[in-house]
């Protein structure tokens, strides 16, 4: 016997499941939104933000410094675009912003200064101490910022939890040259600052065109797409939509819990339905419920989550055929405690776990990871929507992110759900993952900043 009643795994499980109805409706809601976002008419939760950046031709050319600010890891990358769409990378060093123990320039209590400064010590890593030569630097910062160029960035708003104070409001890219300056270092020149997204964009469109919309579904999620029509003045340009505050989302009470729980309740709802900084919580929320733990969330995360489903003991519990004697045998095979997913779940609870009730928190694991990728394939239909007719071209949409990439289930329902919502129209479409764009995209912003 095990601990979690099926029957009540089953009922949440429906909690956390989407079908097309709502999905659909989801869709319309999001273009609706875009177009409320673009035409400045009254409150929408879709920011559209500018970018002042259109498509590369894939023929930017030279040497560029790359910073990528925007999750755990700070990354300062040298790179050679060497036009064709073909790059090189000369160099690349990576830091936390956060080590358990040890500092945290991430977390309330930490500062500008001090989180630039580091920043600056990156920078300085990267060009190997050199201060003859110069470089530009294009600077990915990947939370919701506005823009009157694509020289400098103010953050609106901290998301992802993060919390270092006297950035909000500031110009970021001021803040960096300030660093740089008190480091000493005159001759590396911020030019650009772009959205995570809108660089995952520029380094799909220079590698392989044909590519409208950049995403990224990792930590945060949020989506970029090009907007060919201009405002009076202005060329067209790349519009961050800063999507994961979309708000007319199904919520459930789990959803609802987590937001009241969060550094900001009410924004980013979207996000803490879909992203990986949520998704484990969501889980260890949900489960605890089951276990008669209700209000406690066991610490799982979504690389937890990526484990428990990937683990293939408990295929064996879905073989209807010899399902006892195939579950004995791989009792005996291996113990419990061997099975990956087994363990994982038996740490985070503290509590012991029979292969069926492994098997339970997989499906529940499993319906949160779904219900993730569904809402993200319906955000896609609804900016597609919006495109038009141009929704028939032929055409990637290019995906960064270690959810993308790693988490098992993901691409697929992506997939099913734009055939779902747009029918034929939805084969047009392809997902791509663009592995490294937050840094590529970068230095071909610093070299459009540039030309
Ligand atoms: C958050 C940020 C957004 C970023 C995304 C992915 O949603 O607000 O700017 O693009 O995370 O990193």
């Amino acid at each position: 016997m095990g601990i979690i009643d099926p029957t009540a795994c089953y009922s949440l499980i429906e909690e956390f499941t989407l079908g097309r109805d709502v999905l659909a409706e989801m869709a319309e809601s999001f273009r609706d939104e875009m177009t409320r976002g673009l035409s400045h008419s009254g409150r929408a939760s879709l920011r559209m933000l500018k970018s002042y950046i259109g498509l590369p031709t894939g023929n930017e050319t030279g040497e560029y410094l790359a910073l990528d600010f925007g999750g755990t890891n700070l990354r300062v990358l040298r790179i050679l675009l060497e036009g064709q769409g073909k790059y090189k990378i000369l160099k690349k060093v990576a830091r936390p912003l956060r080590v358990e123990g040890e500092y945290n320039y991430i977390g309330a209590g930490s500062e500008a200064e001090t989180l630039f400064d580091f920043i600056a010590v990156l920078v300085d890593e990267a060009i190997e101490g050199n201060r003859t030569d110069r470089f530009f630097l294009g600077h990915t910062f990947s939370f919701p910022s506005s823009q009157t160029s694509l020289r400098d960035a103010t953050l609106i708003s901290w998301t992802k939890e993060f919390a270092t104070g006297g950035v909000e409001g500031r110009a970021v890219n001021e803040l960096l040259r300030l660093a740089l300056e008190h480091r000493g270092i005159k001759n590396v020149l911020p030019v650009a600052v772009i959205n995570d997204t809108v660089a995952v964009l520029l380094s799909a469109a220079y590698r392989h065109g044909d590519t409208f919309i950049g995403s990224i579904y990792a930590t945060g999620h949020n989506t970029c797409y090009f907007e060919p029509e201009a405002e009076a003045g202005e060329a067209p340009m790349i519009r961050n939509l800063e999507s994961g505050n979309f708000d007319i989302v199904p919520q459930n009470r789990f959803d609802m819990w987590l937001d009241a729980h969060s550094e900001k309740p009410g924004e980013q709802l979207l996000e803490k339905m879909v992203a990986g900084r949520y998704m484990g919580e969501l889980f260890g929320l949900a489960l605890a419920e089951l276990l008669g733990e209700k209000g406690k969330v066991y610490p799982f995360t979504s690389v937890d989550i990526s484990e428990i489903i990937r683990d293939e003991t408990d295929d064996l519990l879905r073989d209807g055929k010899n399902l006892n004697t195939k579950m004995t045998q791989a009792c005996v095979r291996q113990p419990q405690s061997h099975f990956k997913s087994a363990a994982i779940i038996s740490n985070k609870t503290q509590k012991e776990f029979a292969l069926e009730d492994v098997a339970m928190a997989r499906e529940l694991a499993a319906a949160i990871v779904v219900r993730s990728a569904r809402l993200v394939g319906a955000s896609f239909s609804g900016i597609l929507g919006h495109m038009g007719k141009n929704k028939e071209t032929r055409q990637h949409i290019a995906v960064d992110g270690s959810v993308y990439e790693k988490m098992p289930l993901v691409k697929e329902h992506i997939q099913a759900t734009l055939r779902e919502l747009l029918g034929a129209a939805g084969d047009n479409i392809d997902t791509l993952l663009e592995n490294g764009g937050s840094g590529l995209g970068a230095a071909i912003a610093a070299a459009m900043a540039e030309k």
